[in-house]
């Protein structure tokens, strides 16, 4: 949450600032600054409440600040209001030290309390501003000392972007525990919190570690650890297109990763099916490993999280092995028993969520092996993971996942068709069979996009529903999951889901005339059971969207509105029916004419608790 990004080099700061900014809105936008050393030598601050838009027009798109370096923010609000005093960046006392940071300080309380009684004064109610007057208080002229002074003081998580007026043309920045990558090309160098934001200016980056310094200027890139020592560095080459981070004619993100998913999903899985057989280098697992895992931990948040149920289904119908699922939030404080043979899959899109995060390291205390299902190359849980497993969706803007989701599904599946045949759950026949069913996938995604106008239309007749329901059983129950959550945070309806057979134990009172009900009913054994439940919530006056399988046709006897989608083996429906529920919730969104890419408080990449 929040987005950096720093430059220094030979073209103007602030309109390349601004730029990255907007790749990284998806971070935050309560508000949004930067600091740049102008001619003089003086460090400018602007900063501005609302979306970066405001901060653009406020500075004539960055051409009213000039100077070749400098620091932006964009701010998703922790410790204080949106507000201009608590914008970043944040100046020291006297306006010769600006900073901008992402992540939490936790002890800013007490830090703050001594330097008030030391006579510092605090103009904003924000934990960053005890960073930058720590700094004031330890600065004598050389930046590594103060900050290294200031690392081993603070607790929490921060990437920090610094500028010191004295030490003009140079721009410093440190991490722990929040995201930080660093860019080189010709044109300069940069720090940011996330590839995107300097894409169309280098593929060349570097990561820096927790405790570790950079110092750009525009001839260079140095970097230290916490001893002040210099330490050398890999540069990485991203292969991402600068073109994958912009909307490309879509009038959303959020709709053009929809689209991509057939792309995405294909990505994914083709490199690891070879000549119908599915191989998976990056597990890093012999068959004797893999025949020997008593249990499978997934632990995700979110999004991640539901695929993590769908996993459950998948895997332990499969392969024959307990699957456990846990949200990380609650995972990494409930000391877990676990065997030795357990494999711990964390899943995540950003490779950076806190609790995520913190769960993964919690497991490798423990010395249990941890595999990361991951899409951003080099991010925290990818590095830390034992081993890591891609997901090839490319960089992913809109704050809803999507195509993110889609990927980690399609690699549950490979990891699952894997372990059923090394464990002999299936047979050859099964296994060739599913295989080709996964294959199939992208091209069936496809024809499901096809139905949007249809969509489109019925969102519009149900977008000013206060209330909506998604019901399922077994696997359908985790796409409701994903459905609702889909609906909820992009177009602010409220929406639950419930596992249909748990209706009549309590949420069937929810249900009054006209209210939408979206029941999905995928998996043929429990087909007829689905059909009563949307039955039962249609005598007491809800009307019923349902979600099945092409032939199904006399759905149309219970349902209001259906929609098809084609016919899979019944472990892999999720990626199909999830589908038209992302369309739902985007057509929704839409037709109540709000910003369906950057919902209300919410940010894409939650690196706070
Ligand atoms: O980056 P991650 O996959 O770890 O993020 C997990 C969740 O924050 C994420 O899935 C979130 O729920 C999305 N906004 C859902 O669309």
């Amino acid at each position: 949450m929040c987005g950096i990004v720093g430059y220094v080099g030979f073209e103007q700061a602030a309109p390349i600032l601004l730029d990255g900014l907007s790749k990284l809105e998806y971070r935050g936008y309560d508000s949004a600054g930067m600091a740049i050393m102008d001619e003089e030598d003086k460090i400018e601050v602007v900063k501005a409440k609302g979306r970066l838009q405001v901060l653009r027009e406020m500075t004539d798109s960055g051409h009213a600040v000039p100077g070749v370096c400098g620091v932006g923010h964009t701010r998703w609000a922790t410790h204080g209001e949106p507000s201009v005093a608590n914008a970043h960046p944040h100046f020291n006392k006297d306006k010769s030290i600006a900073v901008v940071h992402n992540g939490i300080i936790e002890n800013y309380q007490s830090i703050r309390d001594r330097l008030v009684k030391k006579g510092y004064e605090f103009i904003s109610q924000t934990d960053t501003e005890a960073v930058v007057q720590l700094l004031d208080y330890y600065y004598q002229g050389d930046p590594l000392e103060a900050i290294t002074k200031v690392m081993v003081r603070v607790e929490g998580s921060y990437a920090l972007g610094i500028l010191f007026q004295d030490h003009p043309g140079e721009v410093y920045a440190v991490r722990k525990d929040s995201p930080m990558i660093v860019g080189h090309s010709e044109e300069g160098n940069f720090i940011a919190s996330d590839v995107p934001a300097i894409l169309s200016h280098t593929k060349n980056v570097y990561y820096i570690e927790n405790m570790e310094i950079v110092k750009l200027t525009k001839e260079g890139i140095k970097f230290y650890n916490i001893d002040k020592e210099e330490i050398e560095k890999e540069m990485v080459t991203i292969d991402w297109d600068a073109e994958a981070a912009e909307k490309g004619g879509y009038e959303h993100f959020m709709l053009k990763e929809i689209y991509e998913q057939p792309k995405a999903v294909r990505d994914t899985i083709s490199p690891r099916i070879k000549d119908d057989r599915i191989e998976i280098e990056e597990l890093g697992m012999t068959e004797e490993e893999i025949q020997k895992i008593s249990k499978i931990y997934i632990v995700a948040c979110g999004s991640a999280y539901h695929v993590g149920i769908t996993a459950k289904y998948v895997i332990e119908g499969m392969a024959r092995i307990p699957v456990e699922v846990d949200l990380a939030s609650e995972f990494r404080y409930r000391d877990p028993i676990m065997e030795e043979n357990s494999l711990v899959i964390i899943i995540s899109q950003s490779g950076e969520t806190a609790d995520s995060l913190a769960a993964l390291r919690a497991v490798k205390e423990k010395g249990i092996r941890v595999l990361g299902i991951v899409n951003v190359v080099g991010s925290s849980i990818a590095r830390e993971a034992d081993n890591v497993m891609y997901t090839w969706a490319g960089p992913e803007i809109a704050v809803a996942t999507t195509k993110a989701y889609s990927t980690q599904l399609a690699s549950i599946y490979l990891i699952a068709i894997l372990f059923a045949k090394v464990r002999n759950t299936i047979d050859d026949q099964a296994y060739a069979g599913y295989v080709e069913e996964v294959k199939a996938l992208p091209d069936k995604i496809q024809t499901i996009l096809g139905d949007r106008e249809r969509i489109q239309w019925f969102a519009n007749k149900f977008a000013s529903s206060h209330d909506m329901f998604f019901i399922g059983r077994g696997l359908d129950y985790g796409i409701g999951m994903e459905g609702s959550l889909k609906m909820k945070e992009v177009s602010y309806v409220h929406s639950e889901a419930y596992a249909a057979g748990e209706l009549k134990h309590g949420p069937i009172s929810l249900i009054e005339k006209g209210i939408l009900v979206v029941g999905i009913a995928t998996q043929p054994q429990l087909y007829d059971k689905m059909i009563s439940n949307m039955a039962e919530v249609k005598a007491r006056g809800a009307y019923i969207m349902g979600v099945t399988n092409y032939g199904n046709y006399e759905m149309e006897d219970t349902a209001d509105f259906t929609v098809y989608v084609p016919k899979t083996n019944p472990y892999f429906t999720t990626s199909l029916a999830i589908i038209p529920l992302q369309l739902l919730g985007y057509y929704t969104t839409l037709a109540k004419g709000l910003d369906v890419d950057k919902p209300r408080n919410l940010a894409k990449s939650v690196t706070v608790e």
